[in-house]
């Protein structure tokens, strides 16, 4: 790609939110896409991202085949210059790097978010959640004021826009995320709904459809597979049809650049 890597941040100051599962699928799209991606840990407690591709990697010579993967890190420093470094390095070599964060508030977290070309904020459909980004009115539902966060990010775009912030090359994208929909009431989900648009104009995020509830997406991280893994999986029911197809309109929905030329092998098992 010409600009050179394009950096997707996963973050949000609260842990659970489903954070770390979307950043495996869409780093594993990615690749099924033929894109280098390089996963970068920074939650150096947790690493479940880093702990799922390393799954996917035993799994890979367990059973002696070959996956579209990510390459992965975690970064376990608290220098930003030493994680600049090696941002830089992996670009060199990648068309996408990944960028999963502990879901509390971490200095390297608020470094590479305020980065980012695509910031991803996964919520679930909860006014917990919600709370992240802005204050409801307890009688009217309606967006009182922003979250610290969402300042943040406010303002990290504001100095990008005056290009004040060095190596940030492109305008940020920030996409909101729903995760694990489908459980919530109809009401409770139709009133999140109105106080993200509300919220969405204001702040300037876009929302998009994520992943729903599913067993599945917890299953499948021992083994490191996910539904795009198809030969792999045994039989697949029509429930887990469909939530590939939500995965492939989650990736769509984040508006990625696409690489430039796939690599034959994940060309012939994305077919
Ligand atoms: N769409 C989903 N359906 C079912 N379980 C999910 C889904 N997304 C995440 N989970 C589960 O929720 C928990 C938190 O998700 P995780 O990705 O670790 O969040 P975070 O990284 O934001 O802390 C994990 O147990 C994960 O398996
Ligand atoms: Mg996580």
């Amino acid at each position: 790609m010409s600009n050179g890597p394009h950096r997707i941040v996963f973050a949000n100051e609260k842990g659970g939110t489903g954070k770390s599962t979307t950043a495996v699928h869409v780093a594993v799209a990615l690749a099924y896409q033929g894109a280098r991606v390089a996963a970068i840990d920074l939650d150096s407690r947790q690493r479940t991202m880093h702990r799922y591709l390393e799954n996917r990697a035993e799994t890979m010579r367990r059973r002696s085949i070959a996956l579209p993967t990510a390459t992965f890190e975690v970064f376990g420093g608290d220098d930003a210059g030493e994680l600049d470094a090696l941002t830089e390095k992996l670009g060199q070599e990648h068309d996408f790097l990944v960028f999963d964060t502990p879901g509390r508030d971490d200095p390297l977290a608020r470094h590479v978010a305020t980065r980012a070309d695509t910031l991803v904020t996964p919520l679930n459909d909860s006014f917990v959640d919600f709370d992240l980004i802005g204050q409801v009115d307890a009688e009217t539902f309606k967006v009182r004021r922003l979250s610290f966060y969402a300042e943040l990010i406010w303002e990290a775009r504001k100095k990008r826009a005056m290009a004040t912030i060095k190596d940030a090359r492109r305008e940020m994208d920030w996409v909101v995320v729903r995760n694990r929909t489908g459980y919530t009431e109809a009401r409770n989900q139709k009133r999140i709904d109105q106080a993200l648009t509300e919220l969405s104009k204001r702040v300037g995020f876009r929302v998009a459809s994520g992943l729903s509830e599913r067993v599945i997406y917890r299953e499948l991280f021992p083994s490191g597979l996910t539904l795009l893994d198809k030969g792999q999986l045994g039989e697949l029911g029509t429930s887990h049809l469909v939530a590939r197809q939500e995965l492939r309109t989650l990736v769509s929905g984040l508006n990625l650049p696409v690489p430039a030329k796939p690599a034959p092998a994940a060309l012939e098992s994305a077919a």
